[in-house]
């Protein structure tokens, strides 16, 4: 469990499944996260042992997933990560990357990588401001439903690039 001022990142429970269910369905959400059903949430979520809960003021806002890549010559983790839009707009998604680069850290973990759709300017812009840089276009990187493909843009934090740590408010 990761506490950090204003939520909680711990591991999910059977519990997490409704509202988690509830949050993939949003049409904000679902835009990104496609398809979601239960047996995904039960898979993708409660079992996989990647993902961490967003609890904020007692609810499940939203999951934050982690895959380390550990070979030590190109140690680096990916992050995904989604959020209620009722949550929308308050960086708590910049906190909960904040409070788990903070965490990996600590293991040594010194990059950090996002991929976001290349047309969800409001991710891009947040992951931005938190210190994530463009390092370049993945073209055709997400099959759409009516199976066309969508760019995604990778993106890096370098801890070196931030002596005093990586601050959820800046920007
Ligand atoms: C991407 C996400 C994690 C950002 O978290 P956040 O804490 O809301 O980020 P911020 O507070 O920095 O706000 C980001 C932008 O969203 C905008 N926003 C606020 N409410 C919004 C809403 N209801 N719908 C869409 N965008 C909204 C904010 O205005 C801000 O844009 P700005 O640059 O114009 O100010 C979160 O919006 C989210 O989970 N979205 C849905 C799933 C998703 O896109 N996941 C990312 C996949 S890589």
């Amino acid at each position: 469990m990761l506490a950090g001022e204003r939520m909680t990142l711990r591991p999910p429970t059977g519990a997490d499944a409704a509202p988690l269910l509830g949050i993939l369905t949003e049409p904000e959400v679902s835009r990104w996260w496609v398809g979601y059903t239960p047996e995904r949430v039960r898979e993708e979520i409660l079992d996989s042992g990647n993902a961490l809960v967003m609890e904020i003021d007692g609810a499940c806002a939203g999951a934050i997933f982690l895959y380390p890549n550990e070979d030590p010559e190109y140690l680096h983790v990916v992050i995904h990560l989604f959020l209620g839009a009722r949550w929308y707009g308050h960086r708590h998604g910049a906190e909960a990357l904040a409070i788990v680069i903070a965490h990996l850290a600590s293991l040594g973990h010194h990059r950090f990588t996002l991929d976001p759709n290349m047309n969800n300017a409001p991710a891009i812009r947040s992951y931005e401001r938190l210190g994530f840089r463009p390092v370049g276009v993945l073209r055709e990187y997400q099959l759409r439903p009516d199976g066309s493909h969508e760019d995604g843009l990778l993106m890096d934090l370098i801890l070196s690039d931030f002596p005093d740590g990586v601050d959820w408010r800046r920007g």
